[in-house]
């Protein structure tokens, strides 16, 4: 048994672009219908039904909500912020207070305004200034109801798939590109902290707290030969650890915003350096249970990525932790076992204020469509009905009473 304190925040994660629908402004959008395989379309119609999810979700227990702002519909052009949509996310925020339900807001979460994408995106000099417009307008307009703010969503994933592998737009394979786009998110980050507390400032409010979302892998040897072992220290330091390390250096920070998932079966075919960042396991070694993508299931993985916070003393916040999978029971067990394994890196001292599972619903997971579905409330697309799962109702009771048997 284990017993979460009173004050902690139970909830779950949407990022904009994944259950709003017809996000047209944005560089995805654009995307999709070049080139990729599945269309976020409409998607969940949140945008119209964020009143009616805001109810499931408070009729769950939660008492707190991720979302992210979506910054090609507040800025649809350069410099000319949308009054309309300002007005439509502080009708959602106030949605949310009114139930009850603690808002943890996303600047960016992997999407970018098709004008800012035409311009070079990440790779310009200028996208800090860009985001930090986006970044002014937004929280002026939503500070007084926010007090927890998430930058960006995991920047090393995005760099990954959007700069390396090449899988996301715009599709580069460079790891000289990749280590610009990451500086310039480091950068934009560590400016907008300073705005953000900056206007909290001026309004006299109480400081915010300002993080990122930060994906951190479990990564362990296949084989532990010296190459591999050698592989999982420079993924442990340039994935997991880098960034975080130069937000702590720059002051940049008030709590460690965790999303965790899966483990990563590290094996190097060669010494080059490609190989050293990037190969994983092909021959199937994972003895671990599996979620729909192929994602090992690793609850221990998340103790121990949390005891190497510890360092940082600083607040953990989980953002982002969950399943897809068609066994809903599954899921269920996927949720215990990762509160289990918080709660020991809890007992072991790490100070932790809150849990999100990811998703709320179903919904769009960006180059791999709609099939896997990592909600807890299920939706079906024809309809957009939506159907609370027994997995929801379980961490329901965890978020009522704090206890997990
Ligand atoms: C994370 C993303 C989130 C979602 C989950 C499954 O990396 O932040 O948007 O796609 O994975």
């Amino acid at each position: 048994m284990f017993q979460f304190p009173e004050d902690f925040y139970w909830g779950a994660a949407t990022s904009a672009h994944q259950v709003e629908g017809d996000n047209t402004n944005s560089d995805w959008w654009e995307w999709e219908k070049r080139a990729a395989k599945a269309s976020s379309g409409a998607a969940c119609r949140h945008y119209d039904l964020f009143r009616q999810d805001f109810d499931l979700a408070r009729s769950l227990n939660h008492n707190c909500h991720r979302l992210s702002v979506e910054w090609s519909r507040v800025m649809p052009q350069e410099g000319r912020p949308s009054a309309d949509q300002l007005r439509h996310y502080q009708e959602v925020i106030s949605a949310l207070r009114e139930r009850g339900l603690e808002p943890v807001v996303t600047l960016h979460h992997f999407t970018n305004p098709l004008w800012f994408s035409r311009k070079g995106g990440w790779l310009n000099r200028d996208s800090e200034k860009h985001f930090l417009d986006f970044v002014e307008n937004t929280v002026g307009a939503l500070c007084d109801k926010v007090r927890f703010w998430v930058t960006i969503n995991e920047p090393m994933v995005y760099v990954y798939h959007a700069y390396i592998l090449g899988v996301w737009p715009p599709q580069e394979k460079s790891f000289l590109k990749a280590r610009c786009a990451t500086g310039n998110l480091a950068s934009s980050h560590i400016k907008a902290y300073q705005l953000i507390h900056g206007i909290y400032k001026k309004k006299n409010l109480a400081p915010p707290a300002v993080s990122i979302a930060k994906n951190l892998q479990a990564f362990e040897a296949c084989i532990p030969t010296l190459k591999n072992k050698f592989a999982v220290y420079l993924r442990e330091r340039g994935f997991n650890s880098a960034f975080l390390e130069r937000l702590v250096r720059h002051k940049a920070i008030d709590f460690i915003g965790v999303n965790y998932y899966t483990r990563s079966l590290v094996e190097a075919a060669s010494w080059q350096s490609r190989s050293l960042l990037l190969d994983t396991c092909r021959k199937g070694h994972s003895r671990l249970p599996q979620n729909t993508l192929g994602w090992d299931i690793y609850p221990e993985g998340l103790y121990r990525v949390l005891l190497r916070l510890k360092r940082f003393q600083l607040p953990v916040f989980i953002l982002e932790n969950g399943i897809c999978t068609g066994d809903d029971a599954r899921r269920w067990d996927f949720i215990r076992e990762h509160l289990l394994a918080l709660g020991r890196a809890m007992q072991d001292g790490l100070q932790v204020r809150g849990y999100l599972y990811w998703s709320l619903l179903d919904n769009f997971e960006w180059d791999k469509g709609f099939d896997p579905r990592f909600g807890l409330i299920e939706v079906d697309y024809r309809t957009q009905e939506r159907r609370v799962r027994e997995s929801a109702r379980r961490f329901a009771e965890v978020c009522k009473t704090g206890k997990l048997e």
